[in-house]
């Protein structure tokens, strides 16, 4: 049995494929390569390229190969580009999904680990946030997202299908041998933006608004290790597997940072100036989003390995200084 790994080519899928690797399973790939990329995708793994909203593609995927479960990253992820482009959210996103379990359901596939996120939860009431606090999403992005965990619960109880949701905080870092990496076209996170500058690719980070109500004004988030995420990937199966009970998590490392935080420590890292600038907020951003992880740490057995931000940010440094152009270098 295999496991299908939707998005397998991009950022957080890709590391994911390794580590699901490096547990013993076997794994197929579909992947449109739309922001992934196919040199990320591991050797030894089954890839199809193609659309995950192509039914007819995904039952001929279905019958070709015999899936236990469905890892399900692929999707549209940016939040300001949703506030811009809403129906191309709900289209891939939902649509997608829609397109994916039916072809589950169909084949009797009945496990699904999912991508969730912080932002479903909107500007939050209180920090550490918990899984049990109200979810208002500020963004198209957000919205799609609580949907999608939505629509697979009304799914569980309607065709039995048991899904973990993982709410991911700021995904970062790299694989620790630097052979995969986050490359997106365009960037816009902020630890590969803030790592341009020492590489020569951009004059000074800017900083979204330091008028916030935080410490130094600027916005605090909860970055998380891309391979501690992974590894949940991998805990939610194990669980999904020996208890068939859904659920949804939080995944982060409990710690927050500004972003002033994060480009002292990326200074540190790469023995660089890099200047910054202060420029007006980026619309739909909240605050403060810090995660308690404490159920995942409870029932997943999950326990974050480089939960250090310093190691974060020089495994994501290491890995850009041997691809300064990402992939295609
Ligand atoms: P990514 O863009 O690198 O990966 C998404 C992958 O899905 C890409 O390889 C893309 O080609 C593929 N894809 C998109 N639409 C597709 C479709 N219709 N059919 C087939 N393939 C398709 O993004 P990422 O940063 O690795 O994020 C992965 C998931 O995690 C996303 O669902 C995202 O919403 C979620 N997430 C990411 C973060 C973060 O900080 N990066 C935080 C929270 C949640
Ligand atoms: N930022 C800057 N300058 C930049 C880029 C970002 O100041 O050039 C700031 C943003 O305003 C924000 C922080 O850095 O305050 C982090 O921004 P990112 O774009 O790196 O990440 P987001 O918090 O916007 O979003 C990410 C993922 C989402 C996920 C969310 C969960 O992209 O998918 O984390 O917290 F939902």
């Amino acid at each position: 049995m295999a496991i299908l790994v939707t998005g397998g080519a991009g950022y957080i899928g890709s590391h994911t494929v390794k580590e699901l690797l490096a547990q013993g399973e076997r794994v197929v790939v579909i992947d449109s390569l739309v922001t992934g990329h196919k040199e990320a995708v591991s050797d030894g793994v089954v890839f199809v390229q193609g659309d995950l909203r192509d039914a007819a593609l995904l039952d001929d995927l279905f019958a070709m190969h015999e899936i236990e479960a469905v890892i399900h990253f692929a999707a549209s992820s940016l939040v300001g580009v949703s506030v811009q482009q809403p129906l191309e959210y709900y289209d891939n996103n939902l649509i997608g999904a829609h397109v994916l379990v039916s072809a589950m359901v169909r084949h009797g596939v009945n496990k699904i680990v999912f991508s969730s996120t912080a932002a479903t939860y909107g500007e939050p009431k209180r920090v550490p946030i918990e899984e049990s606090d109200p979810t208002e999403p500020t963004s198209p992005y957000g919205e799609t997202k609580l949907a999608m965990e939505r629509m697979f619960r009304w799914c569980e109880q309607a065709y039995g299908l048991k899904s973990i949701s993982l709410r991911y905080f700021n995904a970062a870092g790299a694989y620790p041998d630097h052979s995969i990496g986050e490359d997106h076209k365009p960037e816009t996170h902020l630890i590969p933006l803030i790592l341009q500058v020492p590489l020569g690719q951009r004059q000074h980070i800017t900083i979204f608004g330091d008028d916030y109500p935080t410490e130094d004004g600027t916005c605090v988030r909860d970055y998380i290790h891309v391979m501690d995420l992974a590894n949940a990937h991998w805990l939610a199966l194990k669980r999904l597997r020996e208890t068939g009970e859904s659920g949804v998590y939080n995944l982060g490392n409990g710690t927050g940072f500004s972003v002033k935080q994060v480009i002292d420590v990326a200074r540190e890292v790469t023995g660089h100036p890099i200047p910054a600038v202060a420029a007006p907020r980026r619309a739909g951003d909240p605050a403060v989003l810090i995660a308690s992880s404490a159920k995942a740490q409870r029932e997943l057995d999950w326990q974050p390995k480089y939960a250090d931000l310093k190691t974060i940010i020089q495994t994501a440094w290491d890995w850009h200084v041997r691809k300064p152009q990402g992939f295609e270098s």
